[in-house]
């Protein structure tokens, strides 16, 4: 998968007509963006990142660009099942990056979002965009530098939200198992087991061992039959907030073949 730098490319430039001119196709015909863009991910990420003029409305979505930050990293994506856990493996050649350390603390941070199966609207299409707006802090309209990220119209009970899983490499650093509804939270799960990740030879590999079963608040339970939607994020050399890379929405399911859907994982045992 192609993770690309998304700079100020929030849920609201995507979704605004005048600024990309595929929102028809995105709304009536409910194409993911990952139909249209699994090519060319790259090339959109290193437009951005260098403060590019993008869209049909020629948008500079980067402000600041971060000097010598590659636009895109290509990461191995795998998963698999037994009868009780899900296993996730993340694997990517690090990229020589910048100089400042946002989160001095954190070289690397991975986290994954899925919803419970089609509970999100526009997350079968849009990933974790439906999260991400242009008020959060560091975003366009930013207006208070805590805000993370939320779901309009999210709620709990009803499975509208986003769980979400976190690596963090810092010494001492413990995984976080939170989720993301009127904001993000994180702690409250406790369907995370483990959450690993190491540095083999020039590469990193992180992986994540959860439970099928949703355990705890703000865990969605993962059963045969239905399709999650998911994207995952990748905050590489102590960076914070938007500068990080992210996948396009993905979506998987147990033992159950999609082969007509590209951006679709069969997670098998
Ligand atoms: C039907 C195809 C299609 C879909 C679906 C689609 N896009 Fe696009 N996207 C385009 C085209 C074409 C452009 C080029 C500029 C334009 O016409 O707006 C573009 C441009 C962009 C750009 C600016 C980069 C550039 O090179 O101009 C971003 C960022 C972007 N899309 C993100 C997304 C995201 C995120 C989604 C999912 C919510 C998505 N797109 C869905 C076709 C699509």
């Amino acid at each position: 998968m192609k993770l690309m730098y998304p700079g100020q490319a929030s849920l609201e430039w995507v979704m605004n007509k005048p600024d990309h001119s595929a929102v028809p196709d995105i709304v009536d015909k409910k194409r993911a963006c990952a139909k249209c863009h699994e090519g060319d991910a790259n090339e959109i990420g290193e437009k951005i990142v260098k403060g590019q003029p993008v869209g049909s409305s020629k948008s500079v979505l980067e402000p600041t660009p971060p000097k010598g930050k590659v636009g895109f990293i290509p990461v191995q994506f795998q998963s698999a099942h037994d009868a009780d856990k899900i296993y996730f493996r993340f694997e990517w050649v690090p990229p020589q990056i910048g100089d400042k350390k946002l989160d001095p603390k954190n070289e690397v941070k991975l986290t994954m979002m899925f919803d419970g199966g089609g509970t999100v609207d526009g997350s079968n299409q849009n990933g974790c965009w439906a999260t991400c707006h242009q008020d959060l802090r560091t975003m366009k309209n930013a207006q208070d530098d805590k805000k993370t990220k939320y779901i309009k119209g999210a709620d709990l009970a009803s499975g509208k939200f986003m769980d979400l899983m976190q690596y963090r490499s810092g010494k001492g650093e413990k995984p976080a198992d939170g989720y993301v509804a009127d904001a993000r939270e994180m702690e409250g799960g406790k369907s995370l087991i483990k959450a690993e990740g190491k540095k083999e030879g020039n590469k990193w590999v992180v992986t994540f061992e959860r439970s099928l079963a949703g355990l705890g608040k703000g865990d969605h339970s993962i059963t045969a039959g239905k399709v999650y939607n998911f994207g995952f994020a990748i905050h590489e050399d102590y960076t914070n907030a938007r500068f990080h890379f992210v996948s396009l929405g993905y979506q998987f399911g147990l033992d159950k073949a999609i082969p007509e859907v590209k951006n679709y994982v069969n997670v098998t045992q």
